[in-house]
């Protein structure tokens, strides 16, 4: 049977330098990697975008791999240069990036609940559709330039019950290239917003972290222990506040799960 295609608005307005300068190749280790080789031997405009059909070397957070079927799902980078961020304050960057995709996989499937998950997986009902890994480079403390790796499930079948696609919730094949573009455009709006009002990001950003609010039970691996709390923030430098009997702890990456 020949799957629908889903059918998108097609009179989105262009964007101002997010994919104006776009690079395609078939086939690359990372994306993260080859747009940081390639900026380190060319000057590239900010908004540069590096996308990809299949990743032999696929990065994730803190060292993991990212797997991702060739023609299947979205895997790109985009390189910015926000020197409007000071070194401290470099987790708004994740935030505005997460809520970019957060507003694409939203728009997408508006009776479903998307979350972000800190620090900046997008969680459809609860199951991981993307990762984010942020890398960014550091020159005489500040920032000079953000490679920002996206991979999105789009239309992979998944079967386990951690990880979904698009395809795997609604059984449409979607349309890769156009949705591309419908992602440039929210990294835009999401990126000129983390300018113009880096508050309003840390709003929206709170507004759908996933289990913010909630009392949960939570995990921390190097001992095994479980606990109770509830997420009550986020630290400047990115870090996971949780409310708990004994007071507010905070973690970072891997330090801590989220069980239930
Ligand atoms: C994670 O959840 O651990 C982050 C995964 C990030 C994957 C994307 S795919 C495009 C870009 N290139 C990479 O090597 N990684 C990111």
């Amino acid at each position: 049977m020949e799957a629908e295609k889903y059918n998108l608005d097609t009179n989105h307005p262009p964007t101002l330098f997010v994919g104006r300068n776009y690079i395609f190749l078939p086939e690359t280790t990372s994306t993260n990697a080859t747009l940081k080789s390639l900026y380190a031997k060319s000057s590239l405009p900010e908004g540069t975008v590096l996308i990809t059909s299949y990743q032999t070397e696929g990065r994730g957070q803190a060292g993991t791999t990212w797997e991702s079927e060739k023609d299947t799902n979205i895997m790109l980078s985009v390189l910015l240069y926000p020197k409007f961020i000071a070194v401290a304050d470099q987790f708004m960057i994740s935030k505005a990036m997460a809520l970019a995709v957060h507003d694409l996989v939203s728009t997408l499937l508006p009776d479903t609940e998307v979350n972000i998950k800190w620090p900046n997986d997008i969680l459809v009902s609860g199951k991981k559709i993307c990762g984010i890994l942020i890398e960014n480079g550091l020159k005489a403390n500040a920032i000079e330039y953000c490679i920002c790796g996206i991979g999105i499930n789009i239309n992979q079948w998944f079967e386990d019950q951690t990880r979904t696609s698009l395809k795997t919730i609604t059984g449409v094949e979607y349309d890769l290239e156009y949705l591309e573009k419908q992602l440039f455009s929210c990294i835009e709006a999401r990126y000129l917003k983390l300018k113009q009002n880096p508050a309003a990001i840390s709003k929206d950003y709170l507004d759908v972290l996933y289990g913010f609010g909630k009392k949960s039970k939570f995990r921390i691996p190097i001992t095994d222990e479980n606990f109770e709390g509830t997420i009550c923030g986020i630290n400047t430098d990115g870090r996971l506040m949780i409310k708990t009997a004994e007071g507010v702890k905070i973690f970072g990456l891997k330090e801590v799960s989220l069980i239930s």
